[in-house]
């Protein structure tokens, strides 16, 4: 297993970045300006993560997704340390923000992520189509964070 940091031709892993966040829209709006990190098993892209300058003490992670069949085995836990490792000292908070997904908010809780703060409607008001996960349409973005 390796992480590498991908500085060209980022849409070449937009078919993983889709699981993390399906409006290719929306990645379009952060993915320049966010730094890019790969988890390879094997040579093969097993899992992403995105990760953007939002404010001077603030990193937020855009997109984390595994593809499907390397899921468990830890490597977005990985990334997240990876990620925790590379920003510490340069800034004081890890943001993220998601659906109101129990699973997911529970996988961050369980890594240290504590909630914020919720923007009302965020997936109604800027996504193109309803987004449901796990049999719910996504309403507000819940934020969590992690100090650095
Ligand atoms: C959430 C996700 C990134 C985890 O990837 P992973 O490489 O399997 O993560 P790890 O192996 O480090 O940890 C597995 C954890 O995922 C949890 N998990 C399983 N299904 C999940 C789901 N649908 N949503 C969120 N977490 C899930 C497991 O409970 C496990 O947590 P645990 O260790 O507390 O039991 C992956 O399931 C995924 O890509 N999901 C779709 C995209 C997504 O929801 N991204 C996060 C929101 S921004």
């Amino acid at each position: 297993m390796k992480i590498d940091k991908i500085t060209t031709n980022k849409r070449k892993f937009l078919d993983i970045l889709l699981i993390g966040d399906e409006d290719e829209k929306m990645i379009g709006r952060y993915l320049d300006a966010s730094d890019l990190f790969v988890l390879y098993d094997e040579d093969r892209p097993a899992a992403v993560c995105a990760v953007m300058k939002t404010a001077e003490d603030i990193i937020e992670i855009k997109n984390l997704a595994t593809y499907p069949e390397y899921r468990r085995k830890g490597y977005a836990s990985a990334l997240i340390d990876f990620v925790c490792n590379e920003y510490k000292g340069r800034f004081k908070t890890l943001l993220l923000g998601t659906g109101e997904n129990i699973k997911t908010l529970c996988f961050y809780k369980k890594r240290g992520f504590v909630e914020t703060f919720r923007v009302k409607n965020f997936f109604i008001d800027n996504y193109s189509h309803p987004i449901i996960e796990e049999g719910k349409l996504l309403t507000d973005m819940i934020y969590l964070q992690k100090s650095l």
